[in-house]
């Protein structure tokens, strides 16, 4: 112990930082280079004693088998309608990325137009993002491989032999893509070249996102600069074009939170068309509020915004009459729901939904669930919407403005095999269902509880802030009164706890099991956040200081380092309750949250709480390879993450399978 103790003192001399006359030891910031020798031997060592763990666990096989199982039902997303053609995605079942097919009508034959299958063996390269322009003659898209957020954007023809084009745009990320609608081109955004590799493994800081217009058929060198922001590095911006195709809308953030400035661009007033930096005028020029586009007529625009109101309405503002005394409420605020989508549609109708239920026209008759997929166009009748709850998989209707009393009518219901939602009771819902969660409460005994915690969009923006910047403790109370509340309505105890949370959510996980290590049982921290002192100087972490604040401020170092995982782990020799069994999850090319959070946490964890005689149960790190933060994920590798995180699971609480 002593010998320990005098190590941990005299790394701590070498890797000291100073922040605002607080000196703070940083021994692990060798993990930061994910190129160097040691951090890949770190990573192979870790997963050689990870791997077999999580191979072998009792349930592993059964859990698996059952898993790919499940997970094989068809699914297919909201149908959109371009031209005189229909698309959707659809995915057959264990297809390790969705296929994107075209009809010509409802009741048409389909045919694939456009399969990622086809673009890498092991189904990594994933369809990221996808516009067909206006007169549906070309289709532009962006693929990502192995689960980076870089983009490379391709083009093909959209009719006939759907020939693809010889130009590709590279270093996209961020993106818009925007079709002007003469067809003759699209805005997307880039970054400039960077030293070194830049394939996602990397965790150079994403700054001077730059807006470009590139005409099809010439080459991306050729593509014309149309805004950037030298001053602002941390600014990035999205092109909408307006419905009618006479504006450039551009929406411009510099962060997390919903606020955006917003500018305008008449295309019909360039008499030499796109060329060049582009005459923006600006409509809002501060980070005041969100403005989001729903639909303009004339010169008269309607935005979906929280200016004075946290749950949203739709403005109107007249762009001939900009002041802000003549901007006008169209639809005010709910007294209680929040206005979560808003889009036009048959030309003159407001499709609104908010977060529980839909609304046009009438109210849509829907269960407890959310939403999950919308599309409708200003210029058709048609709408189609998706809606999706823990217990069902997705009801797709179809509803035609056109005609008198319009009724919503199913168009596609799915169901997943061996499952009757009758048999599971849902009180309160916020998310995607999960196969993997049904398995965990049909064969594992498990009961799911999701913590409405504060922080969130759901409620609003005032139940967001109370859960950010100097709040964001209120978020770590939640979580851990919600398991509170658990244990004393007998639901369970606290050895029986699992709790599990990705991103920003294994962010909570760690923070809470610092907080509490007596409360759970089991911690499952998919790539998390956990140096709260750098997060902002890697890829775009800086967009996340909205949410956090940074260290480089004295009074926001005081928030983060009350909380930072990492800087709250137990210094050996620990003595302390012992932790939970902990399994942290993350992914070579996570460029969102770079490994180096997960990585630095882990090694600083089995430093500290490993020095514990108490700590029986394991403190393990899982590091996936050609995989990211979590988008695009082939169905293949996702079936195997979920096989391990429940197996994880099952076998530090002692569940046992039942038939
Ligand atoms: C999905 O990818 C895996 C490799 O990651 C491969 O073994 C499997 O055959 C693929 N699945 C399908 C349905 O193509
Ligand atoms: C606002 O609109 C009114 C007419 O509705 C007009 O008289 C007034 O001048 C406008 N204000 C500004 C500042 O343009």
């Amino acid at each position: 112990m002593a010998f320990r103790h005098t190590f941990w003192s005299l790394i701590c001399l070498i890797f000291v930082q100073n922040y605002h006359g607080t000196d703070l030891c940083d021994p692990y910031v060798w993990l930061e280079d994910p190129d160097s020798e040691e951090t890949k031997a770190f990573v192979e060592e870790q997963n050689k004693i990870t791997m077999p763990f999580l191979e072998r666990c009792k349930v592993t096989e059964k859990l698996q088998q059952r898993l790919t199982e499940l997970y094989d039902y068809p699914k297919y997303s909201t149908p959109f309608r371009r031209g005189d053609r229909y698309f959707y995605f659809h995915n057959k079942g264990l297809q390790n990325q969705s296929v994107l097919y075209v009809q010509d009508s409802l009741d048409a034959p389909a045919s694939v137009f456009f399969d990622p299958n086809a673009l890498s063996e092991d189904g990594t390269v994933a369809l990221k993002m996808g516009r067909l322009s206006e007169d549906c003659r070309f289709f532009a898209y962006g693929l990502s491989s192995s689960g980076s957020d870089w983009v490379s954007v391709h083009f093909m023809k959209a009719d006939g032999d759907l020939e693809k084009l010889p130009e590709v745009l590279d270093r996209v990320k961020f993106s818009c893509l925007a079709w002007t609608h003469d067809g003759k081109g699209i805005f997307y955004n880039c970054y400039p070249p960077q030293d070194g590799k830049s394939d996602g493994t990397e965790t150079t800081s994403n700054i001077n996102q730059k807006l470009f217009y590139h005409v099809i058929g010439t080459q991306q060198a050729e593509d014309v600069l149309v805004a950037e922001f030298p001053d602002h590095p941390k600014w990035h911006s999205s092109v909408t074009i307006s419905d009618d195709g006479r504006y450039a809308v551009l929406s411009i953030t510099e962060g997390c939170e919903p606020v955006n400035q917003l500018w305008y661009c008449d295309l019909q007033q360039l008499p030499h068309g796109i060329t060049g930096l582009l005459p923006w005028v600006k409509l809002v020029d501060t980070f005041e509020a969100q403005f989001s586009y729903v639909t303009n007529e004339g010169t008269v625009f309607t935005f979906q915004s929280n200016l004075d109101a946290p749950r949203y309405c739709l403005l109107n503002i007249d762009i001939e009459r900009p002041q802000r005394e003549n901007w006008s409420t169209l639809i005010p605020q709910h007294d209680k729901d929040v206005l979560s989508f808003a889009t036009c549609v048959n030309q003159r109708h407001l499709l609104l939904f908010d977060l529980e239920t839909g609304a046009f026209v009438r109210d849509l008759p829907l269960d407890v669930g959310m939403v999950s997929g919308v599309s409708g166009k200003k210029k058709y009748s048609e709408v189609f919407y998706k809606f999706t709850s823990y217990t069902t998989p997705g009801i797709i209707y179809h509803c035609d403005l056109s005609v008198p009393n319009p009724e919503p009518k199913v168009f596609r219901d799915v169901e997943v095999k061996g499952f009757n939602k009758d048999d599971y009771q849902t009180t309160q819902v916020s998310f995607l269902p999960d196969v993997a969660y049904l398995l965990f409460v049909r064969h594992l005994g498990g009961v799911l509880a999701v913590a409405n915690i504060r922080g969130g969009g759901e409620y609003g923006l005032t139940w967001h802030k109370a859960g950010t910047l100097g709040n964001k403790q209120n978020c770590f109370d939640d979580f851990q009164s919600a398991a509170e509340f658990l244990i004393q309505e007998k639901y369970t105890t606290a050895s029986k706890i699992a709790i599990n949370g990705g991103s920003n959510g294994g962010l909570l996980v760690a923070a809470c099991v610092n907080q509490r290590p007596d409360l759970f049982g089991c911690a499952v921290a998919e790539v998390g956040v956990m140096d709260m002192l750098k997060f902002h100087k890697f890829t775009i972490g800086h967009a996340w200081t909205t949410d956090y604040g940074c260290s480089d401020d004295p009074k926001q170092f005081q928030w983060l380092i009350k909380y930072s995982p990492l800087h709250n782990l137990p210094a050996p020799p620990y003595s302390g309750p012992p932790y939970p069994a902990v399994l942290l999850l993350t992914a070579d090319h996570d460029d969102r949250v770079v490994p180096l959070h997960t990585l630095k946490y882990s090694a600083a964890l089995q430093f500290g709480v490993g020095s514990s005689p108490q700590q029986k149960q394991p403190l393990m790190v899982r590091v996936d390879t050609q995989s990211g933060h979590g988008a695009g994920k082939p169905t293949a590798k996702a079936i195997l993450e979920d096989t391990h995180i429940f197996s994880f699971i099952a076998e530090t609480l002692g569940l046992d399978w039942r038939q």
